[in-house]
């Protein structure tokens, strides 16, 4: 059995390709072209090539955990938003559910945990981005919710932080720091099952930020 991820040639998708790669794993990576697919193979991924506005249940087959990290960018409109953001992170969580899937990492959105509060101009994003958690949430599916800040090309530094930040400036965490934040989380799922973390750069070690039942 193995890891599935949805949205595998995205930054962090790659990123978490080489993470699991390295430790010894054969992740899927769900991606949507065969150019996709050569590249994540490079990385050490098998791929599968499926589209979350299709039917992309064939990709679940033979994996008993996931990582939806899939989005349709800023450069499309709110309908790709509600079709890929929302109802394909739906769709995904109800096939997992399906599969008997062991745990779900969904990479969710700092502004997800209340779309009122944020920037009015990415309210959609928010809104869709809490509707996915909150459907993982009510499905019964063993889930780790990741919230992570705006996100940067940085260099990975194994530190984050788990802790609310309030000033909008500290709310950013490199996109390397999230993978092994989703890799952490795939290796205990015994403490990081069950959670809803806010992601953040910061000074704690993966261990300490995310194994604090
Ligand atoms: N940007 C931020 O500051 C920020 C902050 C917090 C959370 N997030 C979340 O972080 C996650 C990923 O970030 P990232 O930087 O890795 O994004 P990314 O590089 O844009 O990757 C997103 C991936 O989703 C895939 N995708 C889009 N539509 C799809 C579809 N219909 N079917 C299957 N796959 C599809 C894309 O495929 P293609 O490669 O084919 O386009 C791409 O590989 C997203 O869930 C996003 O909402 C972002």
């Amino acid at each position: 059995m193995t890891t599935l991820i949805i949205g595998a040639h995205g930054q962090i998708g790659q990123q978490l390709i080489k993470v699991l790669a390295e430790s010894g794993d054969t992740p899927r990576a769900m991606v949507r072209t065969d150019a996709q697919a050569q590249t994540v193979k490079a990385l050490g991924a098998e791929p599968v090539i499926a589209d979350l506005e299709d039917d992309f249940r064939q990709a679940f087959s033979g994996c008993d955990k996931v990582v939806f990290t899939a989005g349709s960018g800023a450069k499309t409109g709110p309908d790709k938003t509600i079709l890929v953001d929302l109802w394909g992170a739906i769709k995904a969580v109800d096939v997992a559910r399906e599969m008997g899937t062991r745990h779900f990492v969904m990479v969710s959105s700092r502004g997800a945990e209340d779309p009122e509060k944020g920037p009015a101009k990415i309210k959609h994003y928010t809104v869709c981005k809490k509707l996915a958690d909150d459907h993982l949430l009510a499905s019964g599916v063993p889930y780790t919710i990741f919230r992570p800040g705006r996100l940067t090309d940085d260099e990975a530094t194994g530190n984050v932080s788990t802790a609310w930040a309030e000033n909008p400036e500290e709310q950013w965490i490199s996109r390397a720091d999230v993978a092994l934040a989703i890799a952490h989380s795939l290796k205990h799922p015994e403490v990081t099952g069950g959670q809803v973390y806010p992601l953040f750069h910061g000074a704690s070690t993966l261990d300490e930020a995310l194994n604090r039942r």
